[in-house]
Protein backbone atom coordinates (compact mmCIF):
# COMPACT_ATOMS: atom_id res chain seq x y z
CA UNK A 1 0.00 0.00 0.00
CA UNK A 2 2.68 2.69 1.12
CA UNK A 3 4.43 2.17 -2.50
CA UNK A 4 0.79 2.44 -4.30
CA UNK A 5 -0.23 5.64 -2.37
CA UNK A 6 3.88 7.03 -3.05
CA UNK A 7 3.03 6.75 -6.49
CA UNK A 8 -0.42 8.63 -6.56
CA UNK A 9 1.26 11.44 -4.38
CA UNK A 10 3.99 12.04 -7.25
CA UNK A 11 1.13 12.29 -10.01
CA UNK A 12 -0.93 14.81 -7.84
CA UNK A 13 2.06 16.71 -6.90
CA UNK A 14 3.37 16.78 -11.11
CA UNK A 15 -0.29 18.04 -11.24
CA UNK A 16 0.60 20.99 -8.40
CA UNK A 17 -1.45 19.47 -5.48
CA UNK A 18 0.12 20.99 -2.64
CA UNK A 19 -0.81 20.28 0.90
CA UNK A 20 -4.61 20.13 1.72
CA UNK A 21 -5.79 20.73 5.31
CA UNK A 22 -9.41 19.48 4.88
CA UNK A 23 -10.59 16.75 3.29
CA UNK A 24 -14.33 16.49 1.77
CA UNK A 25 -16.40 13.41 0.34
CA UNK A 26 -18.86 14.92 -1.52
CA UNK A 27 -21.84 12.35 -1.70
CA UNK A 28 -24.93 12.20 -4.36
CA UNK A 29 -25.81 15.14 -5.80
CA UNK A 30 -23.74 17.52 -3.49
CA UNK A 31 -20.53 17.26 -5.71
CA UNK A 32 -21.44 21.17 -6.86
CA UNK A 33 -19.66 22.28 -3.59
CA UNK A 34 -16.14 21.57 -5.45
CA UNK A 35 -17.80 24.15 -8.06
CA UNK A 36 -16.95 26.49 -5.19
CA UNK A 37 -13.14 25.51 -4.79
CA UNK A 38 -11.23 28.92 -6.24
CA UNK A 39 -7.86 28.43 -8.18
CA UNK A 40 -8.80 24.72 -8.25
CA UNK A 41 -6.49 22.17 -9.82
CA UNK A 42 -8.91 19.28 -10.98
CA UNK A 43 -7.23 15.36 -11.52
CA UNK A 44 -9.85 13.25 -12.90
CA UNK A 45 -10.28 9.72 -11.11
CA UNK A 46 -9.14 7.86 -14.22
CA UNK A 47 -5.59 9.91 -14.24
CA UNK A 48 -4.91 9.08 -10.75
CA UNK A 49 -2.67 5.73 -10.11
CA UNK A 50 -4.10 3.32 -8.23
CA UNK A 51 -7.30 4.85 -7.71
CA UNK A 52 -9.97 2.58 -8.03
CA UNK A 53 -11.45 1.82 -11.87
CA UNK A 54 -14.47 3.22 -12.47
CA UNK A 55 -17.17 0.57 -13.33
CA UNK A 56 -19.44 3.69 -14.96
CA UNK A 57 -18.86 4.92 -18.27
CA UNK A 58 -18.31 8.30 -18.35
CA UNK A 59 -17.53 10.18 -15.34
CA UNK A 60 -16.23 8.59 -12.62
CA UNK A 61 -15.65 11.57 -10.43
CA UNK A 62 -12.31 13.90 -9.85
CA UNK A 63 -10.46 15.20 -7.35
CA UNK A 64 -10.48 18.92 -6.88
CA UNK A 65 -7.65 20.84 -5.18
CA UNK A 66 -7.99 24.44 -4.61
CA UNK A 67 -8.96 27.31 -1.32
CA UNK A 68 -12.76 27.25 -0.25
CA UNK A 69 -13.64 30.19 2.39
CA UNK A 70 -10.05 30.95 2.71
CA UNK A 71 -8.87 27.31 3.80
CA UNK A 72 -6.94 25.16 1.83
CA UNK A 73 -9.18 21.88 0.74
CA UNK A 74 -9.20 18.50 -1.23
CA UNK A 75 -12.55 17.17 -2.46
CA UNK A 76 -13.77 13.73 -3.64
CA UNK A 77 -16.70 14.69 -6.43
CA UNK A 78 -18.08 11.39 -6.52
CA UNK A 79 -17.72 8.90 -4.24
CA UNK A 80 -16.33 4.68 -4.88
CA UNK A 81 -19.44 2.59 -3.39
CA UNK A 82 -18.62 -0.93 -2.02
CA UNK A 83 -22.31 -2.24 -3.74
CA UNK A 84 -20.40 -1.21 -7.62
CA UNK A 85 -18.59 -4.12 -6.98
CA UNK A 86 -14.82 -2.55 -4.98
CA UNK A 87 -13.34 -3.90 -1.69
CA UNK A 88 -13.52 -1.46 1.31
CA UNK A 89 -9.94 -1.28 0.50
CA UNK A 90 -10.43 0.19 -3.08
CA UNK A 91 -13.34 2.43 -1.39
CA UNK A 92 -10.91 3.93 1.40
CA UNK A 93 -7.79 4.24 -0.64
CA UNK A 94 -8.59 8.00 -1.47
CA UNK A 95 -8.64 8.76 2.00
CA UNK A 96 -5.77 6.87 2.75
CA UNK A 97 -4.28 9.76 -0.18
CA UNK A 98 -5.42 12.60 1.70
CA UNK A 99 -3.81 11.51 4.62
CA UNK A 100 -0.25 11.47 3.14
CA UNK A 101 -1.27 14.73 1.33
CA UNK A 102 -1.35 16.38 4.89
CA UNK A 103 -4.97 16.36 5.56
CA UNK A 104 -6.22 16.76 9.14
CA UNK A 105 -10.08 17.16 8.71
CA UNK A 106 -12.39 15.46 6.87
CA UNK A 107 -15.75 16.17 5.84
CA UNK A 108 -17.87 13.27 4.96
CA UNK A 109 -21.02 14.13 2.83
CA UNK A 110 -23.95 11.40 1.57
CA UNK A 111 -27.74 11.28 0.77
CA UNK A 112 -29.35 8.80 3.56
CA UNK A 113 -32.81 7.97 3.94
CA UNK A 114 -34.93 9.27 7.07
CA UNK A 115 -35.28 6.38 9.97
CA UNK A 116 -35.99 8.83 12.91
CA UNK A 117 -40.13 9.79 12.09
CA UNK A 118 -39.75 12.81 13.31
CA UNK A 119 -37.18 13.52 10.88
CA UNK A 120 -38.00 14.78 6.99
CA UNK A 121 -37.12 14.51 3.62
CA UNK A 122 -35.14 18.05 2.74
CA UNK A 123 -33.59 17.82 6.62
CA UNK A 124 -29.66 18.25 7.69
CA UNK A 125 -28.04 15.84 9.93
CA UNK A 126 -24.87 16.22 11.61
CA UNK A 127 -23.77 12.65 12.16
CA UNK A 128 -22.97 11.75 15.67
CA UNK A 129 -21.89 8.60 15.50
CA UNK A 130 -22.49 5.57 13.27
CA UNK A 131 -23.39 1.71 13.01
CA UNK A 132 -21.29 -0.16 10.14
CA UNK A 133 -23.89 -2.79 9.28
CA UNK A 134 -21.96 -3.79 6.35
CA UNK A 135 -20.79 -7.17 7.33
CA UNK A 136 -17.24 -5.55 6.35
CA UNK A 137 -14.70 -3.71 7.29
CA UNK A 138 -11.71 -1.60 5.59
CA UNK A 139 -9.13 -2.25 8.39
CA UNK A 140 -9.52 -6.16 8.12
CA UNK A 141 -6.22 -8.11 6.87
CA UNK A 142 -2.88 -7.12 7.91
CA UNK A 143 -2.43 -4.05 9.89
CA UNK A 144 0.44 -1.43 8.71
CA UNK A 145 1.29 0.43 11.87
CA UNK A 146 2.60 3.25 10.44
CA UNK A 147 -1.23 4.18 8.89
CA UNK A 148 -2.66 3.46 12.09
CA UNK A 149 -2.92 0.67 15.02
CA UNK A 150 -4.30 -2.80 14.64
CA UNK A 151 -7.23 -1.69 17.69
CA UNK A 152 -8.77 1.93 16.68
CA UNK A 153 -11.00 3.53 18.99
CA UNK A 154 -14.20 4.61 18.06
CA UNK A 155 -15.88 6.29 20.93
CA UNK A 156 -15.53 9.60 19.51
CA UNK A 157 -15.55 8.72 15.50
CA UNK A 158 -17.47 12.33 15.14
CA UNK A 159 -15.76 14.93 16.23
CA UNK A 160 -17.74 16.54 19.51
CA UNK A 161 -16.01 19.86 18.47
CA UNK A 162 -16.60 20.03 15.06
CA UNK A 163 -20.23 19.04 15.71
CA UNK A 164 -20.77 21.51 17.79
CA UNK A 165 -19.21 23.80 15.03
CA UNK A 166 -21.30 22.62 12.96
CA UNK A 167 -24.34 22.72 15.04
CA UNK A 168 -23.43 26.91 15.89
CA UNK A 169 -22.92 27.25 11.95
CA UNK A 170 -26.53 26.23 11.42
CA UNK A 171 -27.90 28.47 14.13
CA UNK A 172 -26.45 31.49 12.61
CA UNK A 173 -27.77 30.64 9.50
CA UNK A 174 -31.00 29.86 10.80
CA UNK A 175 -30.81 26.25 9.37
CA UNK A 176 -32.69 23.76 11.26
CA UNK A 177 -30.50 20.51 11.30
CA UNK A 178 -31.25 17.32 12.91
CA UNK A 179 -28.71 14.96 14.68
CA UNK A 180 -28.49 11.24 14.84
CA UNK A 181 -26.74 7.86 13.93
CA UNK A 182 -25.65 7.05 10.41
CA UNK A 183 -26.26 2.97 9.60
CA UNK A 184 -24.42 1.68 6.35
CA UNK A 185 -25.91 -0.94 4.59
CA UNK A 186 -24.01 -2.35 1.71
CA UNK A 187 -27.13 -1.93 -0.67
CA UNK A 188 -28.00 -1.45 -3.36
CA UNK A 189 -31.67 -1.86 -3.03
CA UNK A 190 -33.13 -0.27 -0.56
CA UNK A 191 -34.55 -1.68 2.68
CA UNK A 192 -37.69 -3.42 2.99
CA UNK A 193 -39.80 -2.04 5.94
CA UNK A 194 -39.03 -4.81 8.70
CA UNK A 195 -35.24 -3.56 7.83
CA UNK A 196 -36.15 0.01 8.31
CA UNK A 197 -37.93 -0.93 11.09
CA UNK A 198 -34.86 -3.05 12.76
CA UNK A 199 -32.65 -0.27 12.02
CA UNK A 200 -34.68 2.40 14.17
CA UNK A 201 -34.97 -0.61 17.03
CA UNK A 202 -31.26 -0.68 17.09
CA UNK A 203 -30.66 2.69 17.49
CA UNK A 204 -30.39 4.30 13.76
CA UNK A 205 -31.78 7.28 12.62
CA UNK A 206 -30.48 7.69 8.94
CA UNK A 207 -29.25 4.38 6.76
CA UNK A 208 -27.41 5.09 3.46
CA UNK A 209 -24.64 3.22 1.37
CA UNK A 210 -21.62 4.68 2.25
CA UNK A 211 -19.52 6.78 4.68
CA UNK A 212 -18.67 4.27 7.52
CA UNK A 213 -15.94 2.42 5.47
CA UNK A 214 -14.36 6.02 4.77
CA UNK A 215 -14.28 7.16 9.03
CA UNK A 216 -12.91 4.11 10.22
CA UNK A 217 -10.30 4.54 7.64
CA UNK A 218 -10.03 8.19 8.52
CA UNK A 219 -10.15 7.27 12.32
CA UNK A 220 -7.79 4.72 11.64
CA UNK A 221 -5.54 7.53 10.53
CA UNK A 222 -6.08 9.75 13.24
CA UNK A 223 -8.37 12.16 11.63
CA UNK A 224 -11.08 14.55 12.86
CA UNK A 225 -13.90 13.57 11.25
CA UNK A 226 -17.40 15.34 10.79
CA UNK A 227 -20.49 13.99 8.94
CA UNK A 228 -23.65 15.16 7.25
CA UNK A 229 -25.95 13.65 5.74
CA UNK A 230 -28.88 15.06 3.58
CA UNK A 231 -32.03 13.40 4.59
CA UNK A 232 -33.11 12.59 0.89
CA UNK A 233 -36.47 10.48 1.19
CA UNK A 234 -37.70 8.76 4.24
CA UNK A 235 -36.98 5.24 4.63
CA UNK A 236 -39.50 2.14 3.23
CA UNK A 237 -42.41 1.56 4.97
CA UNK A 238 -42.30 5.44 6.65
CA UNK A 239 -44.56 6.92 4.00
CA UNK A 240 -47.01 5.61 1.46
CA UNK A 241 -45.59 6.04 -1.98
CA UNK A 242 -42.58 3.83 -2.93
CA UNK A 243 -38.75 4.94 -2.80
CA UNK A 244 -37.00 6.23 -5.95
CA UNK A 245 -33.86 7.23 -7.07
CA UNK A 246 -35.14 10.46 -8.86
CA UNK A 247 -36.48 11.38 -5.80
CA UNK A 248 -33.54 11.18 -3.82
CA UNK A 249 -32.34 13.16 -7.01
CA UNK A 250 -34.70 15.87 -6.42
CA UNK A 251 -34.16 16.47 -2.41
CA UNK A 252 -30.61 16.87 -2.76
CA UNK A 253 -30.86 19.55 -5.71
CA UNK A 254 -33.48 21.10 -3.35
CA UNK A 255 -31.38 21.42 -0.56
CA UNK A 256 -28.07 21.74 -2.00
CA UNK A 257 -28.08 25.87 -1.48
CA UNK A 258 -28.54 25.27 2.82
CA UNK A 259 -26.13 22.46 2.26
CA UNK A 260 -23.47 24.44 0.60
CA UNK A 261 -23.47 27.28 2.81
CA UNK A 262 -23.29 25.16 5.73
CA UNK A 263 -20.43 23.26 4.65
CA UNK A 264 -18.82 26.93 3.62
CA UNK A 265 -19.92 28.22 7.26
CA UNK A 266 -18.23 25.47 8.94
CA UNK A 267 -15.29 25.42 6.97
CA UNK A 268 -14.61 29.39 7.15
CA UNK A 269 -14.26 28.67 10.98
CA UNK A 270 -12.46 25.28 11.32
CA UNK A 271 -9.26 25.76 12.80
CL1 LIG B 1 -33.91 4.70 2.23
N1 LIG B 1 -31.59 3.57 2.16
C1 LIG B 1 -30.30 3.51 1.85
N2 LIG B 1 -29.63 2.41 2.18
N3 LIG B 1 -29.63 4.49 1.21
C2 LIG B 1 -30.31 5.59 0.89
C3 LIG B 1 -31.68 5.72 1.18
C4 LIG B 1 -32.29 4.66 1.84
N4 LIG B 1 -32.08 6.93 0.72
C5 LIG B 1 -31.01 7.53 0.18
N5 LIG B 1 -29.93 6.72 0.27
Amino acid sequence: MKQHIEETLELLSKRGIKKPKIGLILGSGLGVLADEIQHSIKVPYQDIPHFPISTVAGHAGQLVFGELEGQSVIAMSGRFHYYEGYSLEAVTYPVRVFKALGVEQLIVTNAAGGVNTDFNAGDLMIISDHINNMYQNPLMGANDPELGERFPDMSSAYSEKLRSLAKNEAAKLQLNVQEGVYVANTGPCYETPAEVRMIRTIGGDAVGMSTVPEVIVARHSNMEVLGISCISNMAAGILPQPLTHSEVIETTEAVKADFMELVKSIIREMI
